[in-house]
């Protein structure tokens, strides 16, 4: 665990005004940034050239990353939403860092070092990113995701594990009747994915 503690980006303006349709951060964007805080001296370790949210919203999960791993990386920040990729651009302004929005379907097509996304709405859009998750996430790359108990989070590491990726669990919480998990994902060294 690092010993630096970095701020919550700045997002007033995320949910409000212009960006009303737009997702305002809760506890499961505040729990991804716990855990990216947790692990942020290994994701300076890692130092990735790409890294990539699906589903950004505001944004404020890829300002607080690109606060700990620094401007080295580009910041690819997918979401469906329009008003979602402006919110980020402003929220990148904001905090004096570069994301780049992508106004699109799960990934488009690209290449990917670190990966993350969030589901709260079922597995529907899980469902559908995670066979992108094993062919994209670079052989160093970490995939994170954060789930929620009906989301079946064993069988999404049962499916994973499937597809070369081993698990961690990083942190729960309990927030309102929900139990939110962030859950993180690398590929299996090859001599323990022959022994299994
Ligand atoms: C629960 S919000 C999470 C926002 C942000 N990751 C956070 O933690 O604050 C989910 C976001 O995913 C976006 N989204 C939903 N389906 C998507 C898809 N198929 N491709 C890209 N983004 C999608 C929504 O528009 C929304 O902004």
């Amino acid at each position: 665990m690092s010993s630096l503690s970095y701020p919550t980006p700045l997002y007033a303006h995320a949910g409000r005004g212009r960006f009303e349709d737009v997702y305002e951060p809760a506890e499961d964007s505040f729990l991804f940034i716990d855990a990216l805080e947790r692990d942020a001296d290994e994701l300076q370790g890692l130092s990735p050239s790409v890294c990539l949210e699906v589903g950004s919203g505001s944004g404020v999960v890829s300002a607080f990353l690109a606060s700990v791993v620094g401007s080295s990386a580009l910041y690819l920040c997918t979401d469906v939403n329009s008003l979602a990729a402006s919110c980020t651009a402003t929220t990148a302004t904001c905090n004096n860092v570069a994301l780049q929005p992508v106004i699109t379907d799960l990934v488009g097509r690209s290449g990917i070092e670190a990966a993350w996304a969030g589901g709260r709405r079922g597995r529907e859009v899980i469902d559908r990113f995670l066979p992108m998750v094993t062919q994209l996430l670079s052989n160093q790359g970490l995939f994170y995701l954060v789930t929620i108990v009906e989301n079946c989070p064993e069988e999404i590491i049962r499916l994973l594990g499937e597809g070369g990726l081993t698990a961690v669990p990083c942190l729960s919480r309990r927030a309102h009747n929900e139990r939110l998990s962030v859950l993180r994902f690398h590929r299996t060294p090859p001599s323990r994915a022959l022994a299994s």
